[in-house]
């Protein structure tokens, strides 16, 4: 593999996740940088290697192990790579390039009220799905990387999958929970609504998927979507999907109308935010993404309710101020929004997903 001019993403996530030494040159144009590849090296070079030069890459003095060139495609990042070659540089082209990197992952295990928790990060993209485990049975919440994936990760543990779960319809990427259960045989479960046209097993606030020795409960927390629903682990942990994240609030527009329904819906997520925020402060919460690339870290994104009442100046505002700062930043629809909500009605997934998928997630106003 390593005398090869190219690696394909799943190679590259291997040797990522191995902590291998491995120099990642991104040679996009900065304006086409909207999400990379973590420790990736940013060089202005593109206009440069399409006319035969390597430009600013020229200087660089590249570190032992392998270079991994890297653009939208990967058919610019092939010439820098026939460019390096030519100077004696171990380099190699990411097959596919950014598109191809939308789908690659990476885990971090934690452990919550006695129960075993994967987060399952789709690094390529920002979405986090999780595998919660109690006494060997185990939940997948918002299955976003290739079914799998996830049973594999089951097998190695020796755990059994007995439920998947959605927060929401997500409008960001195709959900794999309706395949993911198919697959192994069990229910998907989701948030009670009239909108998904396969069969499901619903949750109304309060109803619970029970597990092991725990429950996760259903808590309806509308307004980024109507149905949005967090699921709490045992009061101690909150599986927040797109409602709350990290260090921002989800976006209440996605599903469009006026300025006054989407008014009504950012009023709707407030109260859900009010709610959260009245969770014991200790609660971890778990959200459905973050805005930037994940590392190879093995460390859990995650953070608890007090720290989110002292740092996120958005959770503070009274509900005039909140909607309308809301409104005032929200971010760019995320691309093909509208075509992969139906596909997730349906539950269907087509030949390349990745061909809708492309681009960072968009679901958070911060
Ligand atoms: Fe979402």
């Amino acid at each position: 593999m390593m005398t090869a001019d190219r690696i394909s993403a799943r190679e590259l996530q291997e040797l990522l996740a191995a902590g291998q030494p491995v120099t990642v040159i991104d040679i996009r144009l900065q304006a086409d940088r909207e999400w990379s590849i973590p420790g990736s090296l940013q060089f202005d070079s593109y206009d440069a290697v399409k006319s035969g030069s390597l430009g600013p890459l020229a200087k660089l003095d590249f570190p032992p192990g392998p270079v991994v060139t890297v653009c939208g495609m990967g058919a610019t990042a092939a010439k820098a790579t026939d460019l390096l070659r030519a100077r004696g540089v171990h380099a190699m082209t990411l097959e596919g390039g950014m598109r191809a990197w939308s789908l690659a992952w990476n885990t971090a295990p934690t452990t919550i009220s006695g129960c075993e928790v994967v987060q399952v990060r789709r690094t390529g993209k920002g979405c986090l799905s999780y595998i919660v485990a109690s006494q060997s049975e185990a939940v997948v919440i918002d299955a976003s990387v290739d079914p799998d994936v996830y049973a594999r990760l089951l097998r190695e543990r020796g755990w059994r999958l007995v439920a998947v779960a959605d927060t929401h319809i997500h409008a960001d990427h195709l959900s794999r929970s309706r395949l993911l259960a198919q697959q192994e045989g069990v229910d998907v479960w989701m948030p009670a609504q009239d909108r998904t046209q396969y069969r499901f097993r619903s949750l109304a606030d309060g109803d619970q998927i029970i597990f092991g020795s725990t429950t996760l409960a259903a808590m309806r927390t509308p307004g980024h979507t109507e149905e949005s629903t967090t699921y709490l682990l045992d009061s101690i942990a909150a599986f927040t999907g797109d409602t709350l994240f990290l260090n921002s609030v989800g976006r209440p527009d996605l599903e469009g109308g006026s300025h006054q329904q989407l008014a009504a819906r950012a009023r709707l997520l407030h109260e859900s935010v009010r709610h959260l925020l009245q969770l014991p402060e200790a609660t971890q919460v778990l959200p459905g993404h973050v805005s930037e690339p994940i590392p190879f870290d093995g460390r859990v994104l995650a953070t608890t309710i007090a720290t989110i009442r002292d740092t996120v100046a958005l959770a503070r505002l009274d509900a005039a101020e909140f909607v309308e700062a809301v409104l005032a930043r929200i971010p760019p629809n995320p691309p093909n929004h509208s075509q992969i909500v139906e596909l997730n009605e349906r539950g269907e997934i087509p030949g390349d997903p990745g061909e809708l998928e492309a681009g960072a997630n968009r679901c958070a106003v911060a």
